[in-house]
């Protein structure tokens, strides 16, 4: 794998998806990566098992922002379930690819999204409270 950004992570680097919060989320969820301290938020807006809209925050490296960028596109609109077949490797095929070494930072929104999924449904069931709220 090339150990150059592609076209495609370096627009969503400088010009990145979806930045921000969203004051009536129903589910926040954060996410780090001790090795390096890079951080992420999310904010979503789920209906009825479905990503209305979602916004997120980030303290990171180019490729973490560029990994959250085109994740929060690969999940708008999307069910819960086609949430959690979201990977790695998708959110970098998403990108036209990332370095080998670049690889760690797109577990960062792959792995919060899950946990945002479970965060709601366990929501939804009763079990805790959403975070931040
Ligand atoms: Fe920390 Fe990329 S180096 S997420």
């Amino acid at each position: 794998m090339s150990t150059q950004y592609s076209a495609k992570v370096l627009d969503h680097v400088h010009n990145p998806r979806n930045v921000g919060s969203i004051e009536d989320a129903n589910v926040v969820v954060q996410a780090g990566d001790p090795s390096c301290g890079d951080a992420l938020v999310f904010f979503i807006k789920i209906e009825n098992e479905i990503i209305h809209d979602i916004k997120f925050l980030i303290k990171g490296c180019g490729a973490a922002i560029a990994t959250s960028s085109i994740a929060t596109e690969l999940v708008m609109g999307k069910t819960l379930d086609e949430v959690l077949t979201l990977n790695d490797q998708r959110i970098a095929t998403a990108l036209d690819g990332l370095p080998e070494e670049k690889m760690h930072c797109s577990n960062m929104a792959a792995s919060a999204l899950h946990a945002a999924v479970q965060q709601y449904r366990a929501t939804v069931a009763g079990d805790v409270q959403p975070v931040g709220m």
